[in-house]
């Protein structure tokens, strides 16, 4: 089956539900987490190959601080070996990394792999994966708001003057440029919030809830997404449909080469359509 679809161009992924799954298999949380890490290949292998041009993947709160020192040291080592292991894929395949979020607070040693990474990756010119790390989006407005306030204090800024374009300079997300409002969440997990994620950026994002936890999110979960995503009508409070943050491509079963780029408005079929009112999600997911 193949159906023309809009492919948003910036999607962002609550990786939710990794301790479940390892418990409900009788293994430790951070087994979840392990294998969690090695999903996100597959993903930004598709996401890439569909056309999307920005991929932010929720890693770390800035609430996850408070779970237990031997979960945390876990998910630092799965970080720094996930940065070693998949440079040369990323590289590859011109991924442009990036992260948001209070790294000042991760220690010396994970910044010494993830600062030269980085440095490395960061000049690519292909999909911009950004990974959110020790992210918290309240954080992110108080941060932006405080040095707002300290320009102003400084006589570079007047309150008065202030636009949404000049406070999402001070966005973390403000190196994505152009690509920083969301068009698409995915959570996973079942769990239907946003837990404190680019509340700001994805103001009129369309939100998907998938009810398998993260480590199951194969590529045909996230084509299953984008599907969903392009049969909606973004209005952007307004009256008429505005696909404007989206590209079309042709989204094909796993493996089939032709994948094409098109520059038209997206009209899915009217056979397009009715199969996906039929049944709009694979078994498995939530609508
Ligand atoms: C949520 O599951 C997931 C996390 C807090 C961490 C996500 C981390 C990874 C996928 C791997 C490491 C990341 C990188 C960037 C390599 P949870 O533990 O809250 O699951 P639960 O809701 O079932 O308890």
């Amino acid at each position: 089956m193949s159906v023309q679809t809009r492919i948003p161009k910036h999607i962002a992924i609550i990786m939710d539900g990794n301790g479940r799954w390892a418990q409900k298999r009788h293994h430790p949380r951070v087994f979840g987490h392990i294998r969690g890490a090695s999903r996100i290949r597959e993903i930004v292998r598709e996401a890439n190959r569909l056309g999307v041009k920005a991929l932010t993947l929720y890693a770390f709160s800035t609430e996850n601080w408070s779970r237990p020192d031997q979960e945390l040291n876990t998910l630092w080592k799965i970080l720094k070996k996930f940065l070693i292991r998949e440079e040369r894929e990323l590289q590859a395949q011109n991924v442009c990394l990036g992260v948001i979020g209070e790294i000042e607070r991760l220690s010396a040693d994970v910044r010494g792999v993830l600062d030269p990474a980085l440095e490395r990756l960061s000049k690519n010119t292909g999909l911009k994966l950004t990974f959110a790390v020790s992210y918290g989006s309240r954080r992110e407005l108080m941060r932006a708001t405080a040095l707002f306030a300290r320009d102003c204090v400084e006589g570079k800024h007047r309150p008065e003057d202030l636009t949404e374009d000049m406070l999402e300079q001070y966005f973390w997300t403000s190196q994505l440029g152009e690509l920083a409002d969301v068009d698409l969440v995915i959570r996973t997990s079942g769990e239907i919030r946003v837990s404190n994620f680019m509340l700001w950026q994805a103001a009129y994002a369309e939100f998907v809830f998938a009810d398998v936890c993260w480590p199951d999110f194969a590529p045909s979960h996230l084509r299953n997404a984008i599907e969903q995503y392009s049969q909606r009508h973004r209005r952007f409070g307004g009256v008429n449909s505005a696909p404007t943050s989206t590209s079309t491509a042709l989204i094909s079963k796993p493996g089939a080469a032709n994948l094409t780029s098109a520059h038209s408005l997206p009209v899915p079929t009217p056979e397009a359509t009715a199969k996906l009112a039929v049944s709009p999600v694979k078994k498995g997911w939530m609508t």
